[in-house]
């Protein structure tokens, strides 16, 4: 019977998240080698979670809401929605009426409504994070692809964008701008974002600024929200998954353009009460502290975003000496993009016909070397590259330690990486070894 079952085609269309599928993967086999010998483990760069625990003042007010067990509203309570305006007012300069955020589980929900809502095509920038095109392909809308140049550092260059949006049909567009950037680690100058929103004013063009990885921005100074750039035009989206490390606890919020009209706010919240109803009601209460003044999260944020960026300097450097790899340098986030195109020719003599098949080769025996590559990032099937987030260590443990002796000088650095990373440490070594292997005779 349940071979009969028919599936609609939209849902055919998608796969399983190739980072989640793979994390899986390598989450399942070091539970089995925890009880037996194994001969190998994987150089973890697939899946970009925070190694970190949940800070102690959020996991603390989780426990103390438990008997919130009542549905709450759609758009989520007013303390947390309150809450929420203060953080970005105190963070990010943003001005913001608690009426306009809209809390959803998680961003990724609340970018699926904005997709739902909205009309007209998207622009997602490629690389990409791999969870936009999916779900527009799920809702049976159109996106479009507009690839990023690495010549320009994989930054968005207003001319092309212009040109880009011109060649368009149709009188609306939403263009993707994740900043900090998943997969390349690049944050956007507040004189970049300007230009920017020019091209989207001219060209009736929203933006949804994800902007879940902007507290782990390296220079934190360097960050601009596009809420203050083109407030009358942006969605912004945030959460507690990436800079508090709770993906988990899904929980994030939109804050929806300041020209915004009734109808609108009126579409999100009669949406999310169809979805989902209300976010955990208890969850809903512990945000509430994520969200106010708070000393020991805002010393998490500093201790957390000095670890990603002693990290990823020391990664993106290391795949960089690799011969045949170029990797982008990561400002923000926890992760890299790595660019193997250099090698187009060896790949495809040994048989590696395309960037899908990239991460299949990386991944295979004996370098295990898991990461995300091909369509799951927006990549033409000739573009040989792959993202790599550098997140597989012990958060907590190395937490604690940069607390107790936080490094000071680059060589204390390195070593830091090297106490305290060594899986990702020998992957490097392992994509040395791939590359050699792959541009022998
Ligand atoms: C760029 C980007 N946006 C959104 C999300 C989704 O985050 P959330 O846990 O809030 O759904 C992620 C998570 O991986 C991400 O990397």
């Amino acid at each position: 019977m349940t071979n009969k079952i028919l599936v609609e085609p939209h849902v055919d269309a998608i796969t399983m998240p190739e980072n989640l599928r793979i994390g899986l993967m390598i989450a399942e086999h070091r539970k089995k080698c925890s009880n037996i010998s194994c001969s190998f483990d994987y150089h973890g760069f697939a899946f970009g979670q925070s190694p970190f625990h949940v800070p102690a003042p959020l996991q603390k007010a989780l426990a103390e809401n438990v008997d919130n067990g009542h549905y709450s509203a759609a758009e989520g309570i007013l303390e947390l929605r309150s809450a929420i305006a203060g953080f970005n007012n105190r963070h990010f300069g943003l001005d913001v009426d608690p009426s306009r955020i809209i809390v959803g589980p998680g961003t990724k929900d609340l970018i699926h409504i904005i997709f739902d809502i909205v009309q007209g095509g998207v622009v997602i920038p490629s690389p990409s994070w791999i969870g936009y095109s999916p779900q527009i392909t799920l809702l049976d809308k159109h996106f479009h692809t507009f690839h990023l140049k690495p010549e320009f550092g994989y930054r968005i260059q207003p001319d092309d964008l212009d040109e880009f949006i011109s060649g368009l049909e149709g009188d609306q567009h939403t263009l993707l701008l994740n900043n900090p950037h998943n997969p390349t680690g690049v944050v956007y100058s507040k004189n970049e974002l300007e230009s920017i929103a020019e091209v989207c004013r001219r060209h009736n063009t929203l933006v949804i600024a994800d902007e879940i990885y902007a507290l782990t921005t390296y220079e934190i100074g360097n960050f601009t929200s596009m809420g203050t750039i083109y407030p009358e035009g942006t969605f912004i989206t945030n959460g507690l998954s990436k800079d508090r490390s709770a993906g988990g606890y899904r929980l994030g919020s939109v804050i929806l353009p300041d020209e915004c009209s009734e109808k609108l706010i009126e579409a999100f919240t009669k949406v999310a009460a169809t979805v989902y109803t209300n976010v955990s009601t208890p969850t809903q209460y512990a945000a509430v502290t994520a969200y106010s003044p708070n000393k020991e999260i805002e010393e998490y944020f500093r201790i957390t975003r000095e670890i990603h960026r002693i990290m990823g300097t020391f990664m993106s450097e290391g795949f960089n000496e690799v011969d045949g790899v170029n990797a982008t340098t990561p400002h923000g986030g926890f992760y890299f993009f790595a660019d193997f195109n250099e090698l187009k020719n060896d790949l495809m003599r040994k048989g590696v016909k395309n960037s899908n098949e990239l991460g299949h080769s990386l991944i295979s025996h004996p370098h295990h070397i898991a990461t995300v590559t091909g369509d799951a990032c927006l990549l033409e099937p000739d573009d040989y590259g792959a993202r790599i987030a550098f997140v597989d260590y012990n958060g907590k443990e190395v937490f604690e330690r940069f607390r107790a002796n936080p490094p000071k000088t680059m060589a204390d650095e390195v070593e830091f990486v090297k106490q305290n990373a060594p899986r990702m440490v020998t992957g490097i070594a392992a994509l040395k070894a791939y590359v050699e292997s792959i541009k022998s005779k």
